[in-house]
C-alpha cells in the first residue's frame, strides 16, 4: 500500500497511532530519498511531541532493520553477546569488557561508534593505540570472533541505513531525546548485528542522555522489551553517570586505565561496572561456570586483548600518545572531595581535544582530563585535584570555565556515596 509524507505526518501530529503500513512506507521512502529531510523532520519531532506505543516503536525498529542487512554469527563455534551504553564520562568499560567476557568463552561482535558532545567514542579510544584500524569488513569481523573471540569495529555502511540517515538528521533537529527514537534507534543496529545476548547499560544523572530514573527506567524497558521479542536475550542494568567513571576521560588516557584493569588492577568503580556486565553478558549466552574475576586476574584477560589489538594492526605494546602541555587544577580546601560532576568533567575533556564538536573534526589522542581524586575521597589544599591534557595550551581557558562549580570539597558529612548500579531491567 502506498502513503504520502503528508498524510503521515498529520497523523502524528493528530495523536494518531502509526498504521504498520504507514511506518513500513515511510522509513522505505525516506531510506530512498522520496520523503525529503525536512519532512522526516516533521515527523521526528511530532513523535517526539506525542510520543509512540509499543507497536508503533516495535514496527518502526523491524522497518530500520529491513532497510539494510542483517548480520550472522550462526557460524561461530561459540555464542555472541554484546553490550551497549547509552554514553557515559570516562566510560571506557568496553575495552576491558570485550575481551574479557571472550576468555570466558563467549564471542563479542562490538559495533561501536565515535563520540559527538562531551561522551567520549569508544573507536577514537581505541585509535590512540598506534596502527589500531577500527574498519573491516564482515569476513574480517567473522574471522576474529572465530580466532580471538572478540571485535571491536565500525559499523558498516548496510547496516540500518535508515537509522544513520534519521539519527543525523535528529541530532541536527533537536529530537535526539524521543524515547521510542532512542529505543528503536539502539535496538535496530543490535538486533541487526545479530548477537544472541545483549546487555544494555542505560546511564542515568548529569553526564547522561537521561538525567532521571524514571526516563531511563522507561527507556531501558522499552529496549528490553524490543530486543526480547527479536529474539535477543536483552536485559539493561540502569548504572550512575553523576559521577565520572574511573580516574579518566580522553582517549589515550583512558585506553591506559583499562589497561590496568586488564592487568588486574584499575579504578574500583570501572572493576566493579566491569564484571557486572560480563556476569551478564555471559549468564544471557547461558555460561554460568566461569567468574570473570578469575580471568581478568589469571590474565586471560589480558592475553585476549593483546591478540584483540593485534588483529586490527594495533600494537598492544606500544608507548600511547601522550599531551604535549598539562595544567594542574589544585584542590581549593581540606577536605572531602564530595561531588566530581560527570558533565562538567566530559566537557573539559571536550574542549581540551578528547571529542569533537561536529563528525568530521579530527580528535587529539592525547588530550583529556585525569582526576586524582574520587567523591569521598580525602584531599589537602593545594594538592593535585584534576590534571588537564592537551596538545593546544588555548584551549585550556575554556576548559576550566566548564570546571568551574563542578566538584565540591567538604565535610566528610556531608558526603553521600551513590550505588553504580541503580536498578536492573529483565
Ligand atoms: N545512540 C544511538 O545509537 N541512537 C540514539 O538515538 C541515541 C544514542
Amino acid at each position: 500500500m502506498t502513503h504520502d509524507a503528508i498524510e503521515v505526518i498529520s497523523a502524528k501530529r493528530d495523536r494518531q497511532a502509526l498504521t504498520d503500513s504507514q511506518i513500513d512506507w515511510v522509513i522505505d521512502a525516506y531510506t530512498r530519498g522520496d520523503v525529503a529531510d525536512e519532512q522526516m523532520s516533521a515527523l521526528a519531532m511530532a513523535i517526539l511531541l506525542n510520543g509512540m506505543d509499543l507497536r508503533e516503536i516495535s514496527r518502526w525498529t523491524d522497518a530500520m532493520i529491513a532497510s539494510g542487512e542483517r548480520m550472522d554469527f550462526s557460524s561461530l563455534s561459540r555464542p555472541t553477546a554484546d553490550k551497549h551504553s547509552t554514553g557515559g564520562v570516562g566510560d571506557k568499560i568496553t575495552l576491558p569488557l570485550a575481551p574479557l567476557v571472550a576468555a570466558c568463552g563467549v564471542a563479542v561482535p562490538q559495533l561501536s561508534g565515535r563520540g559527538l558532545g562531551h561522551t567520549g567514542g569508544t573507536l577514537d579510544k581505541l585509535e590512540a593505540i598506534p596502527g589500531w584500524r577500527a574498519a573491516l569488513s564482515n569476513d574480517e569481523m567473522l574471522a576474529q570472533l572465530e580466532d580471538v573471540g572478540a571485535v571491536i569495529c565500525a559499523a558498516g555502511d548496510g547496516l540500518a541505513p535508515a537509522d544513520k540517515k534519521l539519527y543525523a538528521l535528529r541530532d541536527v533537529t533537536g529530537t535526539v531525546e524521543a524515547i521510542p527514537l532512542i529505543a528503536s534507534s539502539i535496538m535496530s543496529k543490535k538486533i541487526a548485528e545479530g548477537t544472541g545476548a545483549l546487555v544494555l547499560d542505560v546511564k542515568v544523572g548529569t553526564g547522561a542522555f537521561m538525567k532521571d530514573l524514571d526516563r531511563a527506567r522507561e527507556l531501558a524497558e522499552t529496549m528490553v522489551g524490543l530486543g526480547n521479542a527479536a529474539g535477543v536475550h536483552t536485559v539493561a542494568l540502569l548504572t550512575d553517570m553523576s559521577t565520572p567513571l574511573g580516574l579518566t576521560a580522553g582517549n589515550a588516557v583512558e585506553v591506559a586505565e583499562s589497561v590496568e584493569v586488564l592487568a588486574g588492577g584499575g579504578p574500583a568503580d570501572v572493576v566493579e561496572l566491569t564484571l557486572a556486565l560480563a556476569r551478564e553478558m555471559l549468564a544471557g549466552a547461558g555460561v554460568t561456570d566461569v567468574d570473570p574475576a578469575d580471568k581478568l586476574a589469571d590474565g586471560s584477560a589480558m592475553d585476549a586483548w593483546k591478540a584483540m589489538v593485534r588483529a586490527q594492526g594495533g600494537d598492544p605494546d606500544a608507548t600511547l600518545p601522550t599531551a604535549r602541555e598539562s595544567h594542574v587544577v589544585t584542590a581549593p580546601a581540606t577536605g572531602t572531595l564530595t561531588r566530581l560532576d560527570a558533565m562538567a568533567v566530559g566537557l573539559a575533556a571536550w574542549r581540551l581535544g578528547a571529542g569533537r564538536a561536529r563528525k568530521e573534526d579530527p580528535v587529539q589522542a592525547g588530550a583529556g582530563v585525569v582526576w586524582h581524586a574520587r567523591p569521598g575521597d580525602e584531599v589537602t589544599e593545594g594538592q593535585p585535584l584534576l590534571t588537564l591534557l592537551t596538545d593546544e595550551p588555548e584551549r585550556f581557558e575554556r576548559a576550566l570555565d566548564s570546571l568551574e562549580g563542578g566538584y565540591d570539597v567538604g565535610d566528610a558529612a556531608s558526603y553521600t556515596p551513590t550505588d553504580l548500579v541503580l536498578d536492573r531491567i529483565s
